[in-house]
């Protein structure tokens, strides 16, 4: 059995004042969740969030993280900067990262070795675009996505990582993928990895991502292959995100 794992992803999202508030509420309902939990903040909070989560069980990581170590390039955060924070995920390939700043899936990539890198766990996004799924062609995306960061650091390196499938149409938009359309991908994704290394496949955890409330958690969550989510909107308020994190 895999553990259900439920992330936050805050996005562009708090202030000091806010965070605190949040990690507070979510912090005083943990005892009820079995989960893992964890939140992704703004890079500048980081600090923050590592002091107000110290020995407890909630953990952190960042949005993003550079594909490159050191040097000069201005206004990237590296793998050896996030961990001289103590965090522990990075979402890489994040689809407001590919649509929006034109992230490529080598940048991906080379995001998810470098976060490997230096020990942080990458929570790799991949997923289709609504005319994508139209035209059918929501498999060969995914693959596609897939393929960028296997053909790089190979299969065995998902046994440290964690993949969430986030249907773009679904993110911010209210309109969560049913919990078959939802299942079907997982279900691919796994037998993906499952036809290269299928003790990986049977392991890694796949979130699902997009719309995720407490509302349709449950449902979500009791998919064979959906092994927790991946939360934008529903992550910015205790209650919300506590919901998410008893469900499953
Ligand atoms: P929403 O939960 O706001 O749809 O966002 C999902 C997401 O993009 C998480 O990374």
């Amino acid at each position: 059995m895999r553990q259900t794992l439920v992330a936050g992803n805050w996005k562009l999202n708090g202030s000091k004042e806010s965070i605190e508030e949040l990690l507070k509420g979510v912090l005083s309902g943990m005892s009820e969740v079995k989960s893992d939990v964890a939140v992704c903040a703004p890079y500048v909070y980081i600090p923050l969030v590592e002091e107000l989560l110290k020995d407890t069980d909630v953990a952190f990581g960042s949005q993003d993280i550079s594909m490159y170590e050191s040097g000069a390039y201005t206004g990237e955060i590296s793998g050896a900067m996030l961990t001289d924070f103590s965090c522990k995920f990075s979402i890489v390939g994040h689809s407001e990262r590919r649509t929006l700043f034109g992230e490529k899936d080598a940048d991906t990539a080379k995001k998810f070795a470098a976060a490997q890198k230096y020990g942080l766990t990458p929570i790799l996004c991949v997923g289709e675009l609504l005319e994508e799924r139209e035209n059918g062609t929501t498999e060969a995306v995914v693959a596609r996505q897939l393929d960028a960061v296997i053909n790089l650091v190979g299969v065995e390196a998902l046994e440290k990582a964690v993949i969430a499938y986030e249907p773009v149409w679904a993110i911010g938009t209210g309109k969560t993928a049913s919990p078959q359309q939802a299942q079907d991908v997982h279900a691919f994704i796994r037998s993906k990895i499952a036809n290269l290394n299928k003790s990986v496949a049977e392991k890694i955890q796949i979130l699902y991502g997009g719309s995720v409330n407490g509302g349709n958690a449950d449902e979500l969550f009791a998919m064979p292959d959906i092994d927790g989510g991946l939360i934008g909107g529903a992550s910015l308020k205790a209650d919300d995100f506590l919901a998410i994190c008893q469900a499953g």
